[in-house]
């Protein structure tokens, strides 16, 4: 027969609350004894017994009972076998409401901040690679179509700059989890005189909840660090995409490290950039648990209902996914093989210099839609017959405009990069400079926001 009390059963995911229920209720007790609503004695009790109770859950000796649904009953009720009726005088003054969100706002920050650490390893790795081959030009594509040549350290700083901005998202997030919602109750606030800032002081909360009812209902927090997560994923997943084209036979710009690439099981010349492939593949995963919590609120009225529970899962399975992708990307990159003269004798290639030819011609004074129109003429000859602009007779530029010179076989991918020398750029002095301010980043920022 189904056990239908098994439907409304937590204990299984929200345990890993506990080392935060334990220090919110550590905090707890301390406040109420510094008010003088339980004993020192009393206090020292419940002190002593959650401290066994977090070693017990530690150690995987404590004895979960699902029949005592979530981690909250639980450690109660493991504290009353410990030391007897004053752990009946813990829950003074609280409720499961304020608890459980003490509790997640706790855990939120605390993964918050591990996310930043990863991502300036990730950010760091970028930097590597961009001043490891700081000279190195490839082709750039819009349309996935070679386009003009870039710097690959540019290319990487790209990212540097995505992985910026979702640091930036995060330490948002974090300033509007960092509110101390205890003594909000069950709803309506305490009968008792309690301390509120003391207790944020004493969990490391930089200020309180205004309004209880707010307080025991809001998950916007866990929506916005979705959101960023989210968002962060779909920055991997794009980096993905790429690593998983260049590693093809077909643009074969990268070889990543054997660790980071998978055997076929048929076909033994296969190198599968597994890794990138499920970082790609989890991001679905990721929107998927942003969806359901938004969905999850959206009919709620305030203040607690039960259907709040189900913030937890989708959660911990976005926070586990993008803290192991950073893991992965932070240790998968560095070990990145650039193909160099590939990738730098694409970028030669004269088709991606037609618009430096243009720009050639307005620099002699044509206007740059004439100029355009001209070197896609010569472009569509040179597709027809087969030849490179670099191969192309002088006499075949000067059919089309007499502006032309010798010195239209000096433009190269090098001297097309550093045509493009203004404020956001891929010039080699501008590159530097960006990867000059990037390091700077970094090194204040240390592993934090
Ligand atoms: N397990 C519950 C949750 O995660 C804790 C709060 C329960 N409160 C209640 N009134 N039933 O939301």
């Amino acid at each position: 027969m189904t056990d239908f009390r098994a439907y409304t059963v937590s204990i299984d995911y929200d345990r890993r609350l506990y080392r935060q229920d334990v220090a919110g209720s550590m905090a707890h007790a301390k406040m109420l004894a510094k008010q003088g609503i339980i004993s020192d004695e009393d206090c020292a009790q419940i002190t002593q017994g959650l401290k066994t109770i977090e070693r017990e859950i530690q150690e995987e000796e404590f004895p979960w009972d699902p029949d005592l649904e979530d981690l909250h009953m639980n450690i109660e009720s493991r504290l009353h076998q410990l030391i007897g009726a004053a752990a009946g005088r813990l829950h003074t003054a609280r409720s499961r409401n304020d608890q459980v969100a003490v509790d997640l706002r706790l855990y939120t920050k605390e993964t918050i901040t591990q996310i930043a650490s990863g991502l300036r390893g990730v950010q760091q790795a970028l930097v590597g690679l961009a001043a490891k081959h700081h000279d190195v030009v490839m082709p750039g594509y819009t349309h996935l179509q070679r386009a003009q040549p870039v710097l690959f350290a540019h290319h990487m700083l790209a990212y540097f700059e995505m992985f910026q901005r979702d640091v930036g998202r995060f330490r948002d997030c974090y300033q509007r989890t960092d509110v101390m919602p205890l003594g909000s109750g069950a709803l309506a606030g305490v009968a008792y005189q309690t301390d509120r800032e003391f207790l944020a002081r004493e969990l490391g909360f930089s200020r309180i909840s205004a309004n209880s009812m707010d307080a025991v209902s809001d998950r916007d927090f866990v929506v916005e660090f979705l959101a960023a997560t989210s968002v962060c994923m779909m920055h991997f997943s794009r980096m993905s995409e790429e690593l998983i084209l260049w590693s093809s036979g077909e643009f074969g710009f990268i070889r990543l490290a054997d660790e980071f690439t998978t055997g076929s099981s048929i076909m033994p010349q296969k190198r599968n950039p597994d890794f990138a492939e499920l970082a790609r593949g989890k991001t679905g995963r990721v929107y998927g648990d942003l969806m359901g919590l938004l969905t999850t609120l959206k009919g709620l009225p305030l203040t607690y209902n039960r259907d709040l529970q189900e913030d937890k899962e989708g959660f911990f399975d976005a926070a586990d996914t993008l803290t192991t992708t950073l893991d992965v990307f932070g240790a998968m990159l560095p070990g990145m093989n650039l193909n160099t003269d590939r990738v730098s004798s694409l970028a030669g290639e004269s088709q991606m210099l037609a618009t430096d030819l243009a720009d050639y011609l307005v620099a002699k004074g044509m206007p740059f839609r004439e100029a355009h129109g001209i070197m896609r003429q010569l472009s569509r000859h040179c597709d027809d017959n087969g030849v490179s602009l670099q191969e192309l007779p002088l006499a075949e530029y000067k059919k089309q405009s007499g502006l032309f010179d010798q010195d239209v076989y000096d433009i190269t991918a090098q001297s097309s990069a550093a045509a493009r020398d203004n404020p956001g750029g891929t010039a080699p002095g501008r590159v530097a400079a960006a990867l000059k301010e990037a390091k700077m980043i970094l090194e204040a920022a240390g592993n934090g926001f």
